[in-house]
């Protein structure tokens, strides 16, 4: 396995690999990997003979307000683990290197999918999101591109975003990965003391406890979303962000719950922002 810092040298280890006839498979991360991230590589590894990961702490997509600096960091770690799982290629970029005029003037802007959910609480975020995932994808120019179904929202405007723009290039969601206890893996769950880690199961089990009524018969978005609120209120350092059931390629809040339907939401436990999510049925 290759780890490269510059535009240049991602490409043109790239271009050795499609000279040697490999389809090109791309896992955009933000480093610090753990078992979630590394099932994404699975699912590229399975799927394509090369295999690039970016790890890159994208400035763009973190309000004036949120953890960029905090944001845990260990190169070293990450490429022993990406190593372990086959990985051909670390692309992990300098942030004069991915924006040497800093702010870029030209940006990915999503319209009214980024607007909902967690886009109504971090303005900007989806459009740093699209703009360094557009980037990295002209430099690494995949044939496909794997991202995680706990950032749904995230992988809905870049699956949208790919098929209105005609991007040769296939999206694939690979499914949340999660403790043994239920919690979904997160790099930021790295944040949390013992005690909070133990209540953050409740975003799970209020997912848990939703998906069950739903598969008992409950259509009742409201009623549905209430079991989640409930669970996350019996935990005193848990806050809500939001709970919403949304159609899943439109992210419109549904009032009756159908098959397929998301069920997502973001709370705070202690400073930690989390969020989780479950389909319905699925
Ligand atoms: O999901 C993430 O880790 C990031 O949002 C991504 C897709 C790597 C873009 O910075």
């Amino acid at each position: 396995m290759e780890i490269v810092r510059t535009i240049a040298a991602a490409r043109a280890a790239v271009a050795r690999a499609r000279g040697g006839g490999a389809r090109i498979g791309f896992v955009p991360t933000m480093g610090y990997l753990h078992e979630g991230h590394l099932s994404l590589v699975d699912r590229a590894r399975e799927r394509t003979g090369y295999v690039v990961v970016s790890i890159y702490v994208n400035p763009l997509q973190f309000g004036p307000q949120e953890d960029f600096a905090a944001y845990p960091r260990d190169l070293e770690r990450d490429a022993e683990l990406a190593r372990g799982r086959g990985a051909d290629l670390i692309f992990a970029p300098s942030d004069a290197e991915m924006y040497p005029r800093r702010e870029p003037a030209t940006q990915v802007v999503p319209t009214r999918l980024a607007d909902r959910l967690c886009g109504a609480f971090r303005p900007g975020h989806f459009q740093g999101v699209l703009t360094v995932v557009t980037k990295l994808c002209h430099i690494v120019q995949p044939d496909m591109a794997v991202f995680g179904q706990k950032d749904y929202q995230q992988a809905t405007l870049i699956r949208r975003m790919v098929a209105d723009l005609d991007w040769p290039l296939e999206i694939v969601v690979a499914p949340i990965v999660r403790e043994p206890d239920g919690l979904a893996m997160s790099s930021r769950n790295a944040y949390l003391s013992p005690e909070q880690r133990r209540r953050a199961t409740a975003l799970s089990c209020g997912l848990g406890r939703a998906e069950a009524a739903f598969a008992a018969g409950e259509r009742d978005a409201a009623r549905l979303c209430a079991l989640v609120l409930d669970t996350l209120a019996a935990e005193p350092d848990v806050r809500v962000q939001y709970v919403e059931l949304v159609h899943p390629d439109e992210l419109e809040p549904v009032a009756v719950a159908r098959r397929g339907d998301v069920l997502a939401l973001a709370a705070f436990v202690g400073q930690t922002r989390l969020i989780d999510n479950a389909i319905l049925g699925a």
